[in-house]
């Protein structure tokens, strides 16, 4: 075994999550690190496609008031109200801060950040859809994978990718680091660190249909679990409404915010009859439910367990569901869904602008994890007892934001704003604090 690594913050992890931590704490304390399965520019943020919420207001009236409501609505009001509010006010600075970073927003004709519709977000107390995902295109965590990284690599942060966290080390309440493999050597390393933060990403691998990568497979979160620690709300996991049919590979929900609609074999779009205000818009839980009653109805395409979401211009025209009621051409579509359309010629042999997208609900997304208090401080029990050292955020922590259904693009949100957070709160918790003994080695 090669001699411990110290590092005063440590991520595990280099999603959106893992990198934003990292970025803020390294501005003040004197060496971090990130620890990740993957190289980090292939995380599973990057397969978010749609866009990150943020009330900006650039294409309609907007405030973080109609968000932070529709965030508790869409998660069926088991969300913990306060991490709502710290969620929609910060969404903004959070996303403002990405700018200045670099990203590559699409922008409005007079320069601002555009934004698209997104499933159950609304304006006025769910009056109608507005606009609020801020999106490059439909490859918004990529963009956003990569600016992180590349401010990552500028602070100095140091990774070592492709090393698989096998233990947490705990010891009295303490954490003090982990214990990982090196895949390609499988060297075993330690890590001692005074605080640890997990942004490991969910476990959609447990489902048989999923748009999760291979490596989601949730074996950070039972490691959590083997130390007695708690795990919260396990049994809300989201099905995604627009997974292609037999793969689950993500479409994105993107589509539906450009004007897509749901079709049955009767060629009728049932989502009016289910959600006569939001129709294709409702939230994902409910979209999902609908696919599921109608294929239960014997109403899929041929009898068979999917549907189509229809992205042609001339059915998007023909119910006039475009952005704003506009009229849809073929070449804005071509230029805002670019991934989601290549994917369907490549994966289905199906051309978008002409045919409906075979597509089937897919595991999408863990709700529950990890539980932690809004400073991403883990949580030892019911009582708030936290432990001292560890901190989690993004999909595998459960600061209750997302209650028992997430909104789409609030993914991307909840990385950058509780991974802000927890990038604050671990420099905070390291200029104070001295380093916890790593227990002696068997
Ligand atoms: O549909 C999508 O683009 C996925 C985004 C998300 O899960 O938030």
């Amino acid at each position: 075994m090669t001699p411990p690594h110290q590092f005063d913050a440590l991520g595990v992890g280099a999603g959106g999550a893992g990198l934003m931590a990292a970025l803020l704490c390294s501005m003040t304390v004197k060496s971090s690190a990130v620890i990740s399965k993957l190289y980090p520019t292939r995380s599973h943020t990057g397969t978010a496609q749609g866009g990150v919420a943020a009330p900006l207001g650039n294409m309609e009236e907007d405030n973080w008031e109609w968000y932070m409501y529709d965030t508790v609505k869409g998660g069926d009001y088991l969300v913990d109200q306060d991490a709502a509010e710290v969620l929609a006010k910060e969404s903004i600075d959070a996303v403002i801060e990405l700018e200045h970073m670099g990203l590559p927003f699409d922008r409005t004709p007079d320069g601002k950040i555009e934004q698209r519709r997104f499933g159950g977000h609304t304006r006025n107390f769910g009056e109608a859809p507005v606009m609020r995902s801020c999106k490059a295109a439909d490859r918004t965590g990529h963009m956003i994978l990569q600016t992180l990284y590349q401010q990552c690599i500028k602070q100095n942060v140091q990774f070592f990718d492709e090393y698989q966290v096998i233990d947490l080390i705990v010891e009295d309440n303490v954490c003090r680091g982990v214990v990982a493999i090196q895949i390609l050597t499988g060297e075993v390393h330690v890590f001692h660190s005074k605080a640890t933060l997990l942004a490991i990403g969910g476990f959609g691998r447990v489902w048989s249909v999923t748009s999760n990568a291979h490596s989601l497979t949730g074996d950070t979160v039972a490691t959590v679990y083997r130390h007695g620690l708690p795990l919260e709300d396990m049994e809300f996991f989201q099905f995604h409404p627009t997974g292609i049919y037999k793969m689950g590979v993500l479409l994105s929900e993107a589509l539906r915010g450009e004007g897509a609609v749901f079709v049955n074999d009767k060629g009728e779009r049932f989502m009016e009859r289910y959600a006569p205000t939001m129709k294709d818009l409702a939230s994902r839980d409910v979209c999902s439910r609908c696919i599921y009653l109608e294929v239960r109805e014997g109403r899929g395409i041929k009898g068979k367990d999917y549907v189509f979401i229809d992205a042609t211009p001339a059915t998007i025209n023909k119910y006039k569901s475009g952005p704003g009621g506009r009229e849809v051409t073929a070449e804005h579509l071509e230029h805002a869904l670019p991934d989601v359309f290549e994917m369907a010629r490549i994966y289905l042999g199906v051309e978008p602008l002409t045919e409906g997208i075979p597509i089937q609900p897919t595991a999408h997304y863990a709700m529950g994890g990890i539980p932690t208090d809004l400073q991403t401080r883990v949580l030892a029990d019911a009582s708030g007892a936290i432990v001292t050292g560890l901190y989690a955020a993004g999909e595998c922590a459960c600061v209750s934001v997302h209650g028992a259904n997430r909104l789409g693009t609030n993914s991307l949100v909840d990385l950058i704003v509780f991974g802000r957070r927890g990038g604050k709160a671990m420099a905070e918790f390291v200029t104070q604090a001295a380093y916890a003994p790593l227990p002696p080695n068997p």
